[in-house]
């Protein structure tokens, strides 16, 4: 990527990202489900490219030359993503298959704590992702889950976290930015609000990570989770942040090799961290590219990311809102942009969802519909459903306005039908 002046942020790196030129149904793909899976920039797809051609290789257990390769760039994607997010040591920093199995992971490792009483704050804005695992935990143990609900401007509702809070509370896990609202929750204060009552925190982080910086010592989290694959990554990999004593403190997840330190025929003893939560064959090649994804924001800047994404976010609002037909979820940007997350849900009157999506499609322009795997949300705001158009730094103007301009058509296209 060559950066300069005159050229916006878009412009400068969309040679980097192959998917990207291409037509779909004879029109260029304006891609806006970024908030489903990001595309990959060329430095991600070569480095998959050259650890199958080069090194693939088991990693922490040989020692030909190939395997000290893979087992060097494998644990040097973990130093990446543990400066990426500020974590105190790189031991903090366990690679999972996604946020969904890093949940998992904590749920049954930490939730072997939990008693009959002991209560778990969520929100009811929760992916599906950060709510079964509790459910499940729930069901096991006899813990008592309590949701925060949201405020007028559809956001996380901090006064009534508050009076949901007590000494019984044992566990919040909370969604940094909702995948649906778009809300940015104010994760610093719900944690410093948790510790004060002796309650652990858990942070999903799947749709922060790709989008701004993020400090996790001086959010104070005590885990926090994201995918690879949202964040220029491949699928098959994604990571728990988890404090150094509180993973030290906790039991296997999973059972099998590479998680153990000496193995005897009933009983053994296991590795120390990160190890002791990696069981079996990681991901490998997934795992080195993470660390190229890692390596490939960084050298854009998150800062930079985050400023520009506001800026198209502002201008997707303000197009959105010449539309009288739609209903957007969650808060309103705030000047520029800022305040929420680079996307939309929204919905356009009796209009199907899943029908504007298609009409979209034909135009080339990618969004989701459908509950974004949040229904209870999706029930709390008595919407069956609803369409997302979710923004990265690689998309442009002009993609916003091919979108708006074809949602406009469909929009005409109905209302001639129904009326
Ligand atoms: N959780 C992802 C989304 O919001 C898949 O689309």
């Amino acid at each position: 990527m060559t950066f300069t002046k005159e050229k916006t942020l878009a412009e400068q790196v969309r040679l980097d990202f192959p998917i990207l030129h291409q037509e779909v149904n004879g029109k260029p793909l304006v891609y806006l489900d970024n908030a489903a899976t990001s595309q990959k920039p060329m430095l991600v797809l070569n480095t998959l490219r050259d650890y199958y051609e080069q090194y693939n290789s088991n990693v922490h257990r040989g020692v030909h030359t190939l395997s000290a390769k893979a087992t060097d760039a494998y644990e040097g994607a973990r130093d990446k993503v543990a400066a990426f997010v500020n974590a105190a040591s790189r031991q903090e920093i366990v690679f999972t298959r996604n946020a969904t199995e890093a949940i998992n992971l904590v749920a049954y490792s930490w939730g072997s704590n939990l008693q009959q009483g002991d209560e778990i704050i969520l929100s009811v804005m929760e992916h599906h992702s950060n709510l079964i695992p509790w459910q499940m935990l729930a069901q096991r143990t006899g813990a008592v889950l309590k949701f925060v609900e949201l405020t007028e401007t559809e956001e996380f509702n901090l006064e009534q976290f508050k009076s949901l809070i007590s000494d019984k509370t044992k566990l919040v896990s909370t969604v940094h930015v909702s995948n649906t609202l778009g809300c940015i929750n104010p994760v610093q204060e719900i944690i410093a609000i948790a510790h004060k009552y002796g309650a652990k925190v858990l942070i999903d982080a799947c749709q922060s990570v790709p989008h701004m910086p993020i400090d996790v010592q001086q959010m104070d989290c005590d885990w926090l989770v994201a995918s690879g694959h949202k964040m220029c990554a491949p699928t098959g990999i994604g990571f728990l942040y988890g404090k150094l004593d509180l993973l030290r403190s906790m039991p296997p997840f999973l059972g099998g090799g590479e998680m153990i330190a000496d193995v005897f025929l009933d009983h053994a003893t296991y590795a120390d961290l990160p190890n002791k939560f990696e069981a079996g064959t990681p991901a490998i090649a997934e795992a080195i590219a993470l660390g190229a994804a890692v390596d490939y924001l960084s050298g854009i800047g998150m800062d930079k990311i985050y400023t520009y994404e506001a800026e198209l976010t502002g201008y997707l609002f303000e197009q959105l809102a010449q539309i009288p037909e739609i209903r957007t979820y969650g808060p309103l940007p705030k000047v520029a942009g800022l305040g929420r997350a680079a996307l939309a849900a929204f919905t356009a009157g009796d209009v199907h969802p899943h029908d504007l999506s298609t009409i979209l499609d034909q135009a080339g322009v990618a969004i989701r519909a459908g509950h974004h795997c949040t229904q209870p949300l999706h029930r709390y705001l008595v919407a069956q459903s609803t369409a997302r158009a979710s923004l990265s730094f690689y998309n442009t103007h002009e993609e916003i306005d091919v979108f708006i301009t074809t949602l406009k058509e469909a929009i005409d296209f109905f209302g001639s039908i129904f009326n």
